[in-house]
């Protein structure tokens, strides 16, 4: 069963394999859908300063009714934070948030501060602040691993270059119809844990008719493809819901895609198209 699977890091630590993302569920509901995940057999809580639900999702975490050390729960270092002092503070501001004494997972945003995804600034130094506050919280026992997220080859270097702690994971978008192979290739060969996110494409891959046709074929859902296709390399599925149908649907993978339907999934025609979620940086 996917929601007893783990993944280990790096530095041993384990992490489960099938995770719930929380973007777009609001402060007030994400208690509730942490409740609902966990009571169906999550471990695994993925939020972000930016989603402005840490302590939603903290509440949840306290009130359960799991243990704290049976639970994983990933947060997020705001994009725009790219200094050594401000990144310290903000660690200590997602903690008291969720009030909790320690995250299992904290990881940087982005690279790039969002107004600026995609452009030519990498900014290298900012991101090396960053990443020595994330391995002194790391060392002080606030965080049980650390990483990145939306980091790209020269990213990584930059930070293998100059830390004492390596990344551990990298969160990257990662679907059926955008596979960045070469990516995760080198994150693996590196040791780093690959994350999907947005493995239904944020929701755009449900209107794939080819995708349904092929779902159908294994009596699955296609978001059940969608998840373990993501599973089968090797990476960790963050598919978001907040309702209860959805999260037992989504961790009710144990079917094998085949070697051949594998190949078809990789190269299927890319989303053009996010729909309204094309606003947003990472799907520009
Ligand atoms: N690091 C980053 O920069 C980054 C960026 C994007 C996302 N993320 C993380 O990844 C998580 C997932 O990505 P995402 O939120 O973009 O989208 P996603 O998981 O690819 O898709 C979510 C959409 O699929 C629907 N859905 C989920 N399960 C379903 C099911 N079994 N049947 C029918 N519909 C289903 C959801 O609707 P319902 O809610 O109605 O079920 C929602 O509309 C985020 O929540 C976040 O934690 C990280």
């Amino acid at each position: 069963m996917i929601l007893k699977e783990t993944f280990t890091l790096s530095n041993g630590v384990e992490i489960p394999k099938l995770g719930l993302g929380t973007w777009f569920i609001n402060d007030d509901d994400a208690g509730q859908a942490v409740k609902e995940a966990v009571k169906i057999g999550y471990a695994h809580i993925d939020t972000a300063q930016a989603y402005g639900n840490e302590r939603g999702v903290g509440e949840g975490v306290k009130n359960c009714g799991a243990k704290r050390e049976e639970l994983f729960v990933t947060t997020k270092l705001a994009a725009e934070i790219k200094s050594y002092k401000e990144a310290v503070h903000a660690i200590d501001g997602s903690l008291e948030k969720m009030s909790l004494d320690h995250a299992d997972l904290m990881i940087i945003h982005s690279p790039q501060p969002w107004a600026e995804f995609g452009g030519k600034e990498r900014f290298l130094e900012g991101n090396r602040e960053a990443w020595r506050a994330l391995e002194d919280a790391y060392k002080a026992g606030k965080l049980r691993a650390i990483g990145v997220s939306n980091f790209q080859k020269p990213d990584i270097e930059n930070i293998l270059e100059s830390c004492s702690v390596s990344p551990m994971v990298n969160q990257i978008l990662a679907h059926v119809t955008n596979t960045p192979q070469a990516l995760i290739r080198y994150c693996q060969e590196k040791g780093i844990l690959v994350e999907a996110y947005s493995p239904i494409g944020h929701g755009e891959l449900l209107k794939n008719a080819e995708l349904a046709a092929m779902a159908e074929k294994y009596g699955v859902s296609l978001p059940q493809l969608c998840i373990r296709y993501v599973l089968q390399l090797d990476l960790i599925a963050l598919p978001k819901t907040g309702n209860p149908e959805h999260m037992k649907n989504n961790a009710d993978v144990d079917f094998i895609i085949t070697q051949e339907d594998m190949a078809q999934l990789k190269n299927m025609a890319r989303i053009k198209d996010y729909g309204k979620a094309g606003v947003f940086p990472v799907y520009k």
